[in-house]
């Protein structure tokens, strides 16, 4: 997949970016110029009839997909899920709003469906059926992971996965979003790609970029399903970073499907991790060494 992206397609239809560059804001929370630049190319080496995004926000990022997939004269649709129903720092806005505006003649090839996590998209999506995905939802560990291993069973071979803000991790404000960071350190530098790789910095394009670079990665389904699924789930028993426990039934559900889709290591590593990382008894109950306070009196100290 790597070898096939051409640095030519790091850019953007010039109406798309025209429209951008007028529209575009921080205030959206949404991918800018470079990450886009970033989705063309991918767009371009690929042709993906059908392309899977997780976490639609406003609906810019499904837009612009939208219009690209338009621009390089592919027939298919845009399949984007987000949890909420509503805008998070917008309540009385609905999911995917600007959808209409920014995707113009090419919104009827957007499907939106809210108010769901990764799990929804089999209910729509047959195996290997789709050739791209773009995963910008809970950048909460592992959340990143978690939608990727949801989401490669339905990925074509070959086909690619993009992630949103891997550089997030060094938002100091931000102590929790480090899913994406975590799940590039668990690639191999043979299986990833950023534009630095390529030689690319910022996109020359009028659509502004924030001043992080690299800060989309490229990763892709191999032929190899249930390989890959065991190495990536070995990130699943790294520190998880959650803010909000999961429900027990999204819990047995998530299993459930990493159970059906992949070797029994992954949905052991998923459960394994939860309970080290979720669930407060069962780390009460693997405390091999005594508690600090107890160990300083040991020592003598105050
Ligand atoms: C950063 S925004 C997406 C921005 C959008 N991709 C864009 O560039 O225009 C993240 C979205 O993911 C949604 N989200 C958060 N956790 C999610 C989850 N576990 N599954 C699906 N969507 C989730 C949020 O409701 C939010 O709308």
């Amino acid at each position: 997949m790597k070898d096939s992206l051409d640095p030519g397609g790091y850019t953007l239809p010039p109406t798309l970016d025209a429209q951008l560059a007028a529209l575009w804001s921080e205030d959206h929370f949404a991918v800018d110029g470079s990450d886009l630049g970033f989705l063309n190319m991918c767009i371009a080496a690929a042709r993906p009839a059908l392309i899977l995004e997780i976490g639609t926000a406003t609906g810019l990022s499904t837009a612009a997909l939208a219009v690209m997939q338009g621009h390089h004269g592919i027939a298919g649709t845009v399949r984007s899920y987000d949890l909420r129903d509503v805008l998070w720092f917008d309540e009385t806005r609905a999911v995917g709003d600007l959808v209409p505006e920014v995707a113009g003649a090419e919104a009827g090839r957007v499907q939106l469906t809210s108010g769901v996590t990764a799990l929804a998209v089999a209910q729509d999506v047959a195996r290997d059926a789709a050739g791209m995905a773009f995963i910008d939802a809970s950048h909460q560990h592992p959340w990143p992971l978690l939608d990727t291993l949801l989401l490669l069973p339905l990925l074509a071979p070959r086909a690619p996965v993009v992630h949103h803000d891997l550089q997030l991790y060094r938002n100091a404000d931000n102590p929790v979003g480090v899913g994406p960071k975590l799940l590039f350190d668990q690639l191999a530098p043979a299986q990833r790609a950023v534009a630095s790789d390529l030689g690319l910095g910022v996109a020359d394009v009028r659509t502004p970029s924030r001043s992080a670079a690299d800060n989309v990665f490229l990763m892709w389904r191999r032929e190899a399903l249930g390989r890959q699924g065991r190495e990536l789930s070995r990130g699943l028993l790294l520190p998880w970073t959650l803010t909000d426990p999961l429900e027990p039934a999204l819990v047995a559900q998530i299993a459930e499907r990493l159970r059906a889709h992949y070797p029994g290591e992954v949905a052991r590593n998923f459960e394994i991790g939860h309970a080290r990382f979720c669930d407060a008894q069962a780390r009460a109950a693997a405390r091999v060494a005594p508690p600090l306070r107890g160990l300083r009196a040991r020592l003598g100290r105050a």
